[in-house]
């Protein structure tokens, strides 16, 4: 499999968002600095946030709107490690997917715990049907918007879905079995025989997890495209989907191709294609 090395000519590496963190009455605008340094910042933040959040001059931050704010940099600063921190205490989630109201779980500590993320709901809406046989794969699959509706609109597909995070692999699984799709499984990403092939992946990839981070973790799985299988991310423009892009054709041999295939409000997708043999 060809894994080449992250992190080369023509990529920009992507802009981590713009976060107003509160710390000790401090207030810090993150965004401005490229890469997963930052981060790592706001992952210390985080216990710094937790340290001082009974401290006098940190009071007022730590009650109502900023309160919450602290709470949800917290969240989204965690939620890709293994053992998210909290209880793993799940919740009712009822969401549309392909076309029906779904009732499933959801839970603090994953991505998007409250619905399907305004980027997944782009990529679910544009790119066309999957393989209706064969390998699919969600790469990153949090509670489970993007695998279920691929297992529901191609019942005779396996569907594979992988997550660092434990807590998504279980919610997915258990949403997949609350929508009776056997043919949805969800497991940690070395869990996946490395012989299988995928006809179909699509993807809102972890962009948070750093380029290098992502570049191997693209690099994992897009080289696994089964011949004139296609791959479809769907990436904020403004968290460097053009960088991404331009970095992904570089990378991948002449076998791929890679195209941006839409634009919608602020997000792109990208198109992997494996040329058929
Ligand atoms: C942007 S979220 C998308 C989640 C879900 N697919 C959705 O659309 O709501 C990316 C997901 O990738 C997961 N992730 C992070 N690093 C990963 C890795 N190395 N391999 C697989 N998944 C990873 C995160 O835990 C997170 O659930």
């Amino acid at each position: 499999m060809p894994v080449g090395p992250a992190g080369r000519k023509g990529h920009q590496p992507g802009m981590v968002p713009s976060l107003a963190c509160v710390a000790g009455g401090a207030v810090e605008r993150l965004g401005t600095r490229r890469g997963p340094a930052n981060y790592s910042k706001i992952r210390n933040m985080t216990t710094t946030l937790s340290a001082v959040s009974n401290e006098p001059g940190t009071r007022a931050v730590s009650q109502g709107a900023n309160s919450q704010l602290i709470w949800q940099i917290m969240e989204s600063a965690h939620y890709f490690t293994a053992q998210p921190a909290g209880p793993f205490t799940r919740k009712p989630l009822t969401v549309e997917l392909a076309g029906a109201t779904r009732h499933l779980q959801t839970s603090s500590g994953i991505f998007s715990p409250d619905g399907v993320d305004k980027g997944t709901a782009i990529l679910l809406s544009d790119v066309p049907p999957p393989a209706p046989q064969g390998n699919l794969l969600d790469i990153g699959c949090g509670w489970g918007p993007i695998a279920l509706t691929l297992g529901l609109m191609a019942p005779h597909a396996r569907v594979y879905a992988v997550d660092v995070n434990e807590r998504c692999v279980t919610l997915t699984n258990e949403n997949a079995a609350a929508l009776g799709l056997a043919n949805v499984t969800a497991s940690l990403p070395h869990e996946v025989d490395p012989a299988v092939e995928f006809d179909t992946i699509w993807s809102n990839p972890p962009i948070r997890i750093g380029k290098d981070e992502l570049h191997s973790l693209l690099l994992n799985w897009l080289p696994r495209l089964a011949p004139g299988g296609n791959a479809w991310l769907v990436v904020q423009k403004n968290l460097g989907s053009d960088s991404l892009q331009r970095w992904l054709a570089a990378e991948l041999d002449a076998s791929f191709s890679v195209s941006r295939e839409s634009t919608s409000k602020s997000f792109r997708i990208i198109r992997v294609r494996k040329a058929s043999r």
